[in-house]
């Protein structure tokens, strides 16, 4: 099953990801994720990246294409794969289309969660993620049993950078501007499936995996 998961920063992409994956069994690729690896282990990615993402702007389209399509080519794919965060642009979404034909597969479901901006703002300031393995909480909707602490592991919560204020107006504006041209290249494919976002976290997954099923 080849499916990608769209939706604006805070929309929940890596909420249902980790749930997905489980349930699944296919790899979770997000771009927000490799990129993030790369800044912490401080490779010439990682620092190209990081100018971007600290301002909450998207890192340039080659520069994503070419990390999407070297994953894609690796073995794991080839049950299927999760790509979250990818494409954002349509330049992106031709370049995937492209690497797909090479690769001989096809896209089977594109999802796009649907929340609106204020509550996307209201996700992103008060997400915390625990640093061991990446689950995000939040202080209000999704919290841990302990303030500050992962429930798995006891990992001790962090915010992103990317998460203050200031950057999230940014990369929230940045985003919505590439948004609907690309919803309406995937509508214009008859893949397209928008799910409302706003319910709570076991209501949407519920709601991807019948889709996902059906
Ligand atoms: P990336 O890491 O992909 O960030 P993003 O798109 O901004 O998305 P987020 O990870 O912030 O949000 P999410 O939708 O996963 O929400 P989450 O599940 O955590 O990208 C980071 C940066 O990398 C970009 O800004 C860009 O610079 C660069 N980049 C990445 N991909 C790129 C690309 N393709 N092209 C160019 N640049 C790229 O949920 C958010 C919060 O809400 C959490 O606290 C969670 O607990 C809570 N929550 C989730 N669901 C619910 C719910 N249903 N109800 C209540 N609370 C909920
Ligand atoms: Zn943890």
């Amino acid at each position: 099953m080849n499916v990608i998961l769209m939706g604006l920063p805070g929309a929940g992409k890596g909420t249902q990801a980790e749930r997905i994956v489980k349930e699944f069994g296919i790899p979770h690729i997000s771009t927000g994720d490799m990129f993030r690896a790369a800044v912490k282990d401080e490779t010439p990615l990682g620092l190209e990246a990081k100018s971007y993402m600290d301002k909450g702007l998207l890192v340039p389209d080659e520069v994503v294409i070419g990390i999407v399509r070297e994953r894609l080519g690796k073995d794991d794919c080839n049950k299927g794969f999760l790509l979250d965060g990818f494409p954002r642009t349509v330049p992106q979404a031709e370049a995937l289309t492209a690497t797909l034909e090479e690769l001989g597969k096809k896209l089977d479901h594109v999802i796009n969660i649907q929340v609106a901006r204020d509550v996307l703002i209201q996700r992103l300031t008060g997400r915390w993620i625990c640093p061991v393995c990446g689950t995000s909480y939040h202080t209000l909707f999704n919290p841990p049993k302990e303030p500050g602490v992962c429930d798995k592991d006891g990992g001790k919560l962090f915010q992103r950078d990317d998460d203050k204020l200031e950057v999230v107006t940014q990369r929230l504006d940045v985003n919505i501007a590439q948004t609907q041209p690309l919803i309406d290249y995937y509508a214009g494919q008859g893949l397209l499936r928008n799910i409302d976002g706003e319910r709570d976290i076991p209501v949407v997954f519920a709601e991807v995996s019948s889709l996902l099923r059906g």
